[in-house]
């Protein structure tokens, strides 16, 4: 599948976006051949700040390459991590564990989840946590700009990168990454989607930070995230306690942290333990 013409340019111009994710220099270029063809398979993005070469193999461009991994996983972060439930994933466990979760339909949420970002009206949207692309590759399909699909996952990535290739995506760039130090300019990406993960961050506060800091003023941030269960103590205390899967205590306490990061709840709903919300930062 060849380029379009000027998609060439639009990569080049792609890492404008980016921030040294250890020296926070904003001086990065791709190292790429010159004649390309088709969206760049291999190659690197450099910073001349800290001469870190941030690795693009298979399509995916590693920002965590060579980094300490110094963040705390939790053990159904690590779940994610383990190729044959990337596998599962996107097939069986998160539209049933959504129904389980919401008694709807996660096609129709996605839907309208993806309606609130706009896509048509962007010329560069994140989807944060990415997973297998269920968000990424329609956001794709409708937007006429690009697509940051960052996930913490290689096998989540390469699962979301397959997703795309069939379904003849070529405005989507597959970056690994991790969301409490996401590698991009203050104020550089227009949207921020971020379904199904915030609960599971061990420190949601800096995902938020992050978000609040990538995102221009008044630039929308769309959620999906689950809040403690109302009834059945028993399986919110094994939830938390024995994987971490964890939830916010009630969208007032979600509320107070989305506001001492910045962002302003414009609109949410809930269906019994998964919450949706369409902000911005203010
Ligand atoms: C339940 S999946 C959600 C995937 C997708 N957004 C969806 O709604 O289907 C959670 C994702 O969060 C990713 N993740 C967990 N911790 C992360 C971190 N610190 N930074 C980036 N991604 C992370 C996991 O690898 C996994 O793909
Ligand atoms: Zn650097």
């Amino acid at each position: 599948m060849s380029l379009k013409p000027g998609q060439r340019a639009e990569v080049e111009a792609l890492a404008r976006l980016f921030r040294c994710p250890r020296c926070a220099s904003e001086s990065l270029a791709w190292n790429f051949p010159a004649s390309l063809k088709r969206l760049p398979e291999e190659g690197a993005l450099n910073c001349s700040g800290c001469q870190t070469s941030y690795p693009l193999r298979d399509g995916i461009l590693d920002c965590l390459a060579g980094a300490a991994q110094r963040e705390v996983i939790t053990p159904f972060q690590r779940l994610m991590q383990f190729p044959p439930i990337a596998a599962v994933y996107e097939t069986y466990w998160r539209p049933l564990g959504f129904f389980i979760a919401s008694s709807s339909s996660f096609r129709r949420f996605a839907a309208d989840l993806i309606e609130r970002i706009e896509p048509d009206a962007r010329t560069n949207i994140l989807d944060l946590a990415c997973g297998p692309g269920l968000f990424a590759c329609p956001l794709a399909a409708r937007t006429p700009g690009w697509v940051i699909a960052l996930d913490l996952s290689l096998p989540m990535l390469r699962r979301a990168r397959r997703n795309a290739l069939r379904q003849g995506l070529q405005n989507i760039l597959f970056v690994r990454g991790n969301a409490f130090s996401v590698p991009f300019r203050s104020e550089a990406i227009e949207a921020v989607l971020c379904s199904g993960a915030l609960h599971l961050f061990d420190r949601p506060e800096s995902a938020l930070a992050e978000i609040a800091r990538i995102l221009p003023r008044q630039g929308r941030f769309v959620c999906q995230t689950t809040l403690r269960p109302k009834h059945s103590a028993g399986l919110a205390s094994f939830l938390h306690h024995i994987i971490r899967f964890g939830f916010f205590e009630s969208a007032e306490k979600l509320n107070e942290l989305l506001q001492r990061s910045g962002i302003q709840v414009d609109l949410a709903w809930r269906r019994r333990i998964i919450h949706a919300f369409q902000a911005r930062r203010l």
